[in-house]
């Protein structure tokens, strides 16, 4: 049984303060939560990862960045690197989110060498992959998530790929109110853990974490979570207040 991850995507929201100030109250929230069924994970903006790091780092709750630079050090005027994150304390590195494919260009090659950078220096990459509205409409959305996949994760050793977490997010779900159907959700799911198990085998496939994210709310993560392939959510919007975002952590007990 794969270990729910719930995850938490703040994008360019909070201060250092206002994440210290959250992390304390999630971590009273989530005391009962059992850790071998749902992992939670906050991703605060690099701003504010330390000081989340402060009060999260040796508990249950994980920390994760949002983006790096797929380089170890340099003249990278404004970018962040991944030992960096490492030495923080994160675990997680949000990478080829949509929103960066699409307002900073980012190219699945791109995405890759942040995906290997991450294995480099022992961050897991959550890769985010999914259709826009004129993809699904033009039904295309299989095309597009094999190419995201495959050119994502080229060159990735099947050891390293067991651990690896993919986020589902159709990009017309995202911060819209409008979520994917948990049978809709749950058919590319598992078309994604097929082009896994074609790349890596079935045993590594069968062990990769696939969440869902766009429009995640407490009211439909119960539904989406029970699905046999969606092994947790990347949440935007409802993960900034800590009542949401342990609601969606109580949806995942539940349906675990
Ligand atoms: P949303 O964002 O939950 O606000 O739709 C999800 C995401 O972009 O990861």
């Amino acid at each position: 049984m794969r270990t729910l991850l719930i995850a938490g995507n703040w994008k360019m929201y909070k201060t250092h303060a206002e994440a210290e100030a959250f992390c304390r109250q999630l971590l009273t929230a989530v005391a009962s939560v059992p850790a071998e069924r749902v992992e939670v994970a906050v991703c605060p903006p690099f701003t504010a990862l330390e000081a989340a790091a402060r009060v999260i780092n040796g508990t249950s709750v994980a920390l994760g960045a949002q983006n790096m630079y797929p380089e170890a050090e340099g003249a990278f005027t404004g970018e962040v690197a991944p030992p960096m994150l490492k030495a923080l304390g994160c675990r997680y590195v949000i990478i080829g989110h949509s929103e960066r494919r699409q307002y900073f260009n980012e190219s699945d090659e791109f995405i890759n060498r942040k995906v290997l950078a991450a294995y480099q220096y022992d961050l897991i990459p959550i890769l985010c992959v999914g259709e826009t509205l004129a993809e699904r409409e033009a039904g295309v959305t299989r095309q597009v998530i094999e190419r995201q996949v495959r050119g994502g994760l080229q060159n990735l050793a099947p050891e390293q790929a067991a651990n690896l977490v993919i986020a589902y997010e159709p990009v017309w779900a995202i911060g819209t109110g409008r979520t994917a159907s948990a049978v809709d959700a749950q058919e590319v799911n598992a078309f994604i853990r097929q082009l896994l198990a074609d790349m890596f085998g079935a045993a590594v496939a069968e062990k990769v974490r696939i969440q869902y994210g766009g429009s995640v709310k407490p009211e439909n993560a119960g539904e989406l979570l029970s699905m046999p392939d969606i092994d947790g959510a990347l949440v935007g919007g409802a993960s900034l207040k800590v009542d949401s975002f342990t609601g969606i952590i109580k949806a995942a007990v539940e349906a675990r």
